[in-house]
């Protein structure tokens, strides 16, 4: 099985940076996801990797050895595509024989692998259509056989359930783990769903122009997310963010609206301003008696019902400054749009970042 060392890797187009300085590790077995908006660089890590792209600085290891200046098909990585890429006038038979056709394998071989291959997908009675006569997910499927069939040390994957309808999605992404178990493979997965992101990987890398702004675990990174890219990219609905000042070390201006805190001995720069992040989640309607808890009135906008859970979209009425607010609710509750509510939370629960910088203190 295969490791992957990505070290000190930039490449720019036109003179423009789009990797800058990229440097991770991949351990044999890992299910790697690359998540970040669009343009932030995924595609262009897939394609370095696999040798479609030369970095202009920069190392590639695969299992201790430099792969850095080989071409893509000595590299021993099969790379699966959004749009399938399956081969239009070849049967389905043909199209997962293709590849080992490619390496001159002989007729009974090929034979075997593709039985295989299509049996453990589920797509044995497919052989001979054509991909046109496929749905979306059987075709999908086939691509990924078509991958898998070479036994390749690492496979690339780059958003390959994006073209399937949200329930296909869901049952896709629960076989790609299947299969990921089974077949023990090394997987860099790309994605732009950040909620993917979550339920796939055992690392996660979020990107952002290019550069990686934390590389971990899903938890930690939703739970200790590195910077206030980071906090707002990760997690539905979004952080929510408000602007303060220190006061004293337990006294805080949130956006014009003074709040003693209690058991709290904030250790910050005075001078400076942060950036408090609360996921909504943690954020609770009604009154509240506990006395020291950040708590303002807001006025309802929205409500999206999502089966046990509602998210509700505020906006804050007794701030100086008044921002949108999203608050996650479970079970039942009698709210209406344009109703007045009472919002709070524990200022515990809360991320604090630099305001200017964004990273998390
Ligand atoms: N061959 C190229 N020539 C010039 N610019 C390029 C080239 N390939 C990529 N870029 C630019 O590099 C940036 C990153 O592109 P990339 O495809 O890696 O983004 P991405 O994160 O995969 O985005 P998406 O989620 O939209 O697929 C983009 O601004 C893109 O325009
Ligand atoms: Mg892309």
């Amino acid at each position: 099985m295969s490791k992957l060392k990505l070290k000190n890797l930039s490449k720019s187009f036109k003179e423009k940076n789009i990797i800058n300085d990229i440097s991770f590790d991949v351990e044999s077995g890992d299910f790697m996801v690359l998540v970040g908006p669009s343009g932030s660089g995924k595609s262009t890590i897939l394609r370095l990797i696999a040798g479609l792209e030369n970095p202009d600085s920069g190392l590639i290891e695969i299992n201790g050895k430099s792969v850095t200046s080989f071409p893509p098909k000595d590299r021993d990585i099969a790379m699966v595509f959004q749009n399938y890429a399956l081969y239009p006038h070849m049967s389905i038979y043909e199209n997962l024989a293709f590849p080992l056709k490619m390496r001159k394998e002989n007729n009974e071989t090929i034979k075997k692998s593709v039985h295989e291959v299509a049996e453990l997908l589920g797509i044995s009675k497919h052989l001979m259509s054509k991909p046109k006569e496929l749905s979306g997910g059987e075709r999908q499927r086939v691509a990924l056989g078509r991958a898998i069939i070479r036994k390749p040390q690492l496979f690339l994957m780059d958003e390959p359930l994006s073209n399937l309808d949200a329930k296909l999605r869901t049952q896709m992404r629960a076989e790609l783990l299947k299969l990921h178990k089974s077949l023990g493979s090394t997987v860099i997965y790309v994605t732009h769903d950040q909620i993917e992101a979550l339920t796939m990987g055992n690392k996660i890398a979020v990107l952002n122009n290019g550069s990686i702004q934390h590389l971990g675990k899903p938890k930690d990174v939703y739970d200790k997310p590195n910077n206030s890219f980071v906090a707002g990219f990760v997690g539905s609905p979004p952080m929510n963010f408000f602007e303060f000042k220190l006061i004293d070390s337990q006294t805080i201006n949130m956006q014009g609206k003074t709040f003693k805190l209690k058991s709290q001995n904030l250790k910050l720069n005075p001078s400076s301003s942060f950036k408090l992040g609360i996921r909504p989640e943690y954020i609770k309607v009604g009154e509240v008696d506990k006395i020291g808890e950040i708590m303002f009135e807001a006025s309802v906008d929205l409500i999206e019902m999502l089966g046990n859970e509602h998210v509700v979209y505020a906006t804050s009425i007794d701030f100086a400054v008044n921002s949108s607010v999203a608050i996650k609710v479970i079970g039942d509750f009698d709210l209406k749009q344009n109703s007045k509510i009472k919002l709070s939370f524990d200022f515990s629960n809360a991320h604090i970042f630099d305001s200017i910088s964004g990273d998390r203190i």
